[in-house]
C-alpha cells in the first residue's frame, strides 16, 4: 500500500475532514474568521492547511505542534496570497501584463516563490487568470487584463515561475490557477455579483488561460465566488469535475475561495451547510477554505446520504498527494530559512527592471518626457507615498521597504531643485492645501503631478462606479494647470485599473500610468521620467473615455451596423465615440519608431501549414528602445462572425538609434480555427487578414491578405 493509501485507511472521519479544511492564521485575512480555535484545531487533527501565517519560525512552530501532536503526523500546509512579490514586492498583476514579456513574467513569479519559500509557504493563490473588460471591478488589478491570448501566455509563465524545477524544489511554490471560471464578467463590475455569458465566450476567452495553467501543470485551482447562469462555480460538477478533471486531466487539488462553500446557501442552492458541503465535494471540491463546512457539514452530508465516504477519501487522497509531492511527509521543515544578501539585493534590482517595464507612457506632447534639467515640482497625494506602491495584495510587503517617487527623483536628481506639496488627500474632501500646491508652479520649470488611487482601491470587494480620479484630486488638477502657464505638465496616473481620466489625458502634456509598481516604484519611475530608461510598457486594456463605455475591449465582433457618423442608424453612441481614450497596446517610447514592409508567406495555407510573418521596425529617434509588436488576424466571412480584431502573438525587439531589424513570427495556419455554430473547432477556408503593429488601433495596423485551403 502507498503511504497515502495506508494513511486514508487509518484515518478517522474528523481526521478527514481535517485534511479538507484549511483556516487562518492572522495575517490579511479576506472574510469572516471561522469558529473553531487554530491552534487546538491543529493539535486535534481538525485542521490541516493553514492560511495567511508567514515566516519561517512561526510557521515550523505551527508545523511542530501538527507534527508533536497528532496522532498520524501529517504536516500542515501552508498557503498565503504571494500574488505579486512577498516581502520584495513587483507590480500587480495588471501592471506586469504592460510588459509583455513572458521571460520577465516567469522570473518575477520565481523570485516570489523563492522569497515566500524561504518565509516557510507552500502554496501560492496566484496566478490569477481572469480576464475582464470591465475596469469598474477591482480585481481587474490582480489579472491578464482584457485578451485571452495575454492571459494564456501569462498562466504558463507565472506556473512555471512559481512550481520551477518541480514542487519538491524547497525553492518553490504550489500555484494556484484561480478564480474559476468568468469572475471577470461579473455583472455591471460589481465584485461578487452573478455573471451572464454565453457558451462561445466561455469558451473562447475565459477557459484558454485555465486550460493553458492546466497544460504547464499548475497543482492547485481555486473556483471563483461567483455563478455562471445560475450554477455557482463552487457547485459546478460540469466545469471543475467533467471539465477540468475529466476533459482536461486535471490531477491537482480543487481549493474554494474563502467562505465560498457556505456561500452556497446566499447564492439559494442549498439550504444548510450540510447541502453546501455535499454540493462542493460531489462537484469535485477538495479543500475547503474557511467555511468549516467540510468539517460540521459533511458528517451531516454522510447521514443523510448526500456523499460517500469514498467521495471523501477521493478529496483527502488529493490532498496528501500535494503534500508529499511538496515533500511535506519527509521534509516537513524543508521551506524556511535565511535567504543571503547577494539574492535579496539582485531580486530588487529585478524588481526596478520590471517596475520600470510595467510603466506606459499613454501620452507624450511636446516631448515633455523625458525631464529636461531645471526646477521641478512635485504635488499630488501619490507623490510621497511609499505605502501606496505596493497595490493591492501585497503579501508581506511593508511600506518602509518601498520607495517613493520623491525618493526616487531625490536620489536620481540630487542636484536639481525638487519642491514637493501633497496638496489633497487620495479620497476626501479637505480642499485646503489646493492653493498653497499649486503655488510651488511659480518657481517651477517642470511640474510632475502624482494622482490616482489608493492601494486599497483596486483588488477584492473594490469596484467603483466611478473609476476616476477619486477626492478632490481633479480640484487640485485644475489649480495647477491654472497656475502652470504654459509650462510643462506631466501627470502619472497609480492605479489599480485604467481610469477615466479623459480632460486629464487632454490637458497633461505627458500622461503615465505607473498601475501600482511595487517596492521600487520611485526608483523604476526616476529611470523612466530622467530618460535613464525608455518606455517599453503597453496597455493590456482598453482605457475608455467613459464609464458608458464599458465593457470596452479590442475583441469586439463586428455589428450589422458598423459605427459611421454619417449614418444615424449605426452602432455608436450620441454623446460619445465609440473608440477607447488608449487602445489595448498603446504605450509610446521615446524613439521613433517605424514600421514597413509586411510580409507573410504562402498566400494560401492549409491547416498543417504555418504562415511566416515579417515586418520591418526603424528606430528613428536617437535613444535606445524597445518596441512590442503584435499580430492580430481577422476572419473577415465565416460560418460565426468572428472578432474585429484577434490577438495571436506579440514579441518586443529592442533597436539602437538608428537601427533597423526585421521581426519574425511563425503563425500556424491551425491559429485560425475557431468554434462553430455547433461549438464544434472547424478549419473553414477563405480569406483572413494578418495585422500586424504597435496597438490594437486599426489604424496603425499593417495588412495583408491571404488565404486558408
Ligand atoms: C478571497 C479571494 O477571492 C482569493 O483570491 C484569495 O486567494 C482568498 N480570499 C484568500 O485570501
Amino acid at each position: 500500500m502507498s503511504r497515502i493509501d495506508s494513511l486514508i485507511a487509518a484515518m478517522t472521519l474528523t481526521e478527514k475532514l481535517g485534511q479538507l479544511t484549511m483556516a487562518t492564521a492572522d495575517s490579511a485575512i479576506t472574510g469572516a474568521v471561522m469558529t473553531l480555535d487554530l491552534e487546538s484545531g491543529i493539535a486535534s487533527g481538525e485542521i490541516g492547511n493553514v492560511i495567511n501565517l508567514f515566516g519561517a519560525e512561526r510557521v515550523h512552530a505551527m508545523q511542530r505542534r501538527a507534527l508533536e501532536n497528532t496522532r498520524l503526523r501529517i504536516p500542515l500546509l501552508f498557503g498565503f496570497d504571494v500574488i505579486h512579490g512577498h516581502r520584495t514586492i513587483f507590480p500587480i498583476p495588471l501592471g506586469e501584463a504592460a510588459l509583455f514579456d513572458p521571460r520577465l513574467w516567469e522570473a518575477s513569479a520565481r523570485e516570489a516563490a523563492r522569497e515566500a519559500a524561504a518565509d516557510g509557504i507552500h502554496l501560492t493563490f496566484a496566478p490569477m487568470l481572469d480576464v475582464t473588460r470591465d475596469p469598474r471591478w477591482g480585481r481587474i488589478a490582480e489579472g491578464p487584463g482584457e485578451d485571452a491570448f495575454v492571459a494564456q501566455m501569462m498562466a504558463r509563465a507565472k506556473v512555471n515561475g512559481f512550481q520551477g524545477t518541480g514542487l519538491a524544489d524547497t525553492a518553490s511554490l504550489a500555484a494556484c490557477a484561480k478564480h474559476y471560471c468568468a469572475y471577470g464578467a461579473v455583472t455591471a463590475g460589481r465584485d461578487y455579483a452573478p455573471t451572464e455569458i454565453s457558451v462561445r465566450s466561455l469558451s473562447e476567452v475565459y477557459l484558454p488561460p485555465f486550460q493553458a495553467a492546466v497544460a504547464a501543470g499548475v497543482a492547485t485551482i481555486m473556483p471563483a465566488f461567483t455563478d455562471i447562469a445560475g450554477v455557482p462555480m463552487s457547485a459546478h460538477r460540469a466545469l471543475l469535475t467533467d471539465y477540468l478533471r475529466g476533459q482536461l486531466g486535471f490531477k491537482g487539488v480543487l481549493i474554494s475561495d474563502y467562505n465560498a462553500i457556505a456561500e452556497l446557501i446566499n447564492h439559494g442552492v442549498a439550504a444548510d451547510l450540510a447541502e453546501a458541503a455535499a454540493l462542493s465535494l460531489k462537484a469535485g471540491i477538495d479543500m475547503d477554505m474557511m467555511a468549516n463546512a467540510y468539517r460540521a457539514g459533511l458528517p451531516v452530508a454522510l447521514d443523510r446520504g448526500l456523499v460517500t465516504m469514498a467521495d471523501i477519501d477521493a478529496a483527502v487522497g488529493r490532498v496528501l498527494t500535494l503534500k508529499e509531492q511538496l515533500g511535506l511527509f519527509d521534509n516537513p521543515y524543508g521551506r524556511g530559512g535565511p535567504e543571503s544578501a547577494t539574492s535579496l539585493a539582485a531580486r530588487r534590482q529585478q524588481a526596478r527592471e520590471i517596475a520600470s517595464g510595467s510603466i506606459v507612457l499613454l501620452k507624450n506632447d511636446k516631448d515633455a518626457l523625458p525631464l529636461a534639467d531645471g526646477r521641478l515640482a512635485l504635488i499630488g497625494p501619490l507623490a510621497d507615498a511609499p505605502g501606496e506602491m505596493r497595490g493591492c495584495w501585497s503579501a508581506a510587503g511593508i511600506a518602509a521597504d518601498c520607495v517613493s517617487v520623491l525618493a526616487g527623483l531625490r536620489f536620481a536628481l540630487p542636484h536639481q531643485s525638487i519642491r514637493y506639496a501633497e496638496g489633497v488627500d487620495i479620497d476626501s474632501a479637505d480642499e485646503s492645501r489646493i492653493a498653497a500646491a499649486a503655488a510651488l508652479c511659480d518657481d517651477a520649470d517642470t511640474i510632475v503631478l502624482c494622482l490616482g488611487e489608493a492601494a486599497n482601491m483596486s483588488g477584492e470587494a473594490c469596484s467603483r462606479a466611478h473609476p476616476g480620479l477619486p477626492g478632490k484630486q481633479n480640484a487640485l488638477v485644475d489649480a495647477v494647470l491654472a497656475r502652470a502657464k504654459g509650462k510643462k505638465v506631466i501627470a502619472i496616473l497609480f492605479s489599480g485599473r485604467p481610469l477615466v481620466v479623459p480632460q486629464l489625458a487632454a490637458r497633461a502634456d505627458a500622461l503615465v500610468a505607473a498601475w501600482a509598481p511595487g517596492s521600487e516604484a520611485g526608483n523604476a519611475l526616476a529611470d523612466i521620467l530622467t530618460g535613464h530608461a525608455a518606455p517599453s510598457g503597453r496597455t493590456p486594456v482598453s482605457w475608455p473615455r467613459a464609464v458608458g463605455q464599458i465593457p470596452i475591449y479590442f475583441g469586439e465582433r463586428p455589428s450589422g451596423r458598423p459605427a459611421n457618423p454619417e449614418d444615424h442608424y449605426t452602432s455608436k453612441y450620441l454623446d460619445e465615440d465609440n473608440a477607447p481614450l488608449f487602445p489595448f497596446g498603446h504605450g509610446l517610447s521615446y524613439g521613433d519608431i517605424a514600421y514597413s514592409s509586411l510580409a507573410v508567406t504562402p498566400a494560401l495555407a492549409r491547416e498543417g501549414d504555418s504562415f511566416a510573418v515579417s515586418v520591418m521596425l526603424t528606430n528613428r529617434g536617437p535613444r535606445a528602445i524597445t518596441e512590442t509588436v503584435f499580430l492580430f488576424v481577422r476572419d473577415k466571412v465565416a460560418s460565426v462572425t468572428r472578432p474585429l480584431l484577434e490577438l495571436k502573438d506579440f514579441q518586443r525587439k529592442a533597436l539602437q538609434p538608428g537601427e533597423s531589424g526585421r521581426l519574425r513570427f511563425a503563425l500556424p495556419a491551425s491559429a485560425l480555427k475557431f468554434l462553430d455554430a455547433n461549438m464544434r473547432p472547424v478549419f473553414e477556408p477563405g480569406e483572413i487578414e494578418i495585422l500586424v503593429g504597435p496597438s490594437a488601433d486599426r489604424a496603425r495596423l499593417l495588412v495583408q491578405t491571404v488565404y486558408l485551403a
